[in-house]
């Protein structure tokens, strides 16, 4: 069941992070953190279309050893040693941009300000986080891939749904991050990237 989840995941991201590789410039950017990164999908998407990239997953030990797999196949991306964003370890450091794929959809509020208050912690100044979700309009009516996404998310997960961009841009102004802007998406997986940039 596990590798089947994971294999849809992989399967629906490709087309996901190949929308958000030609929707967002990632030229400004050297080193991608993944966090959640699943199989790696967005960084071996993303290290195809911007060579000089280096990307790599962040996740929990079951899945780390199903994205090496991946990783050694493609020969794009690499993979941390597996860890758990929820606790009290900081983010590893040394990344000038973080990607959160259909993560903070999977939390409730509370835990999803602390893992953006991580996100700018681990974040040199200047550099990006990148928020790529199925995000709800300011009046949480649509657009429908996004409700049907948040109505799964309030059914499979202890705290998680679907948020609008309202709400994603007051946690990342909150979290300190500053020029919160919406890029928008056309992919399963993802209408738009919110992305905003620690201060100098
Ligand atoms: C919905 S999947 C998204 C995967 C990937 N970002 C993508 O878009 O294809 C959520 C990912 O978060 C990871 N995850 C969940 N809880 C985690 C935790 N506490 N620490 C690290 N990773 C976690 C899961 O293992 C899974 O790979």
């Amino acid at each position: 069941m596990m590798a089947l989840f994971w294999e849809a995941m992989y399967s629906i991201s490709t087309f996901t992070a190949r929308a958000l590789g030609d929707s967002y410039d990632f030229a400004a950017h050297n080193r991608l953190l993944d966090v959640g990164g699943g199989q790696g999908a967005f960084p071996v998407e993303l290290c195809r279309r911007y060579p000089h990239l280096s990307a790599t997953v962040f996740d929990l030990p079951h899945v780390c050893d199903l994205a090496e797999d991946k990783i050694a196949e493609s020969g794009m991306g690499n993979v941390l040693p597996a860890g758990d964003f929820l606790d009290a370890q900081p983010l590893p450091s040394g990344y000038d941009v973080i990607l959160l794929s259909m993560i903070l959809h999977d939390w409730d509020e509370a835990s999803n300000r602390q893992l953006l208050a991580k996100c700018y912690a681990a974040l040199p100044p200047g550099g990006a986080v990148v928020v790529c979700e199925l995000v709800l309009n300011s009046e949480r009516t649509g657009p429908p891939a996004a409700a049907l996404m948040g109505m799964n998310m309030l059914i499979e997960t202890e705290g998680g749904k679907n948020y609008s961009e309202t709400e994603y841009t007051t946690w990342l102004l909150e979290a300190g991050f500053e020029q919160p802007r919406i890029v928008p998406l056309a992919a399963a997986g993802a209408n738009a990237a919110i992305v905003a940039v620690r201060g100098k």
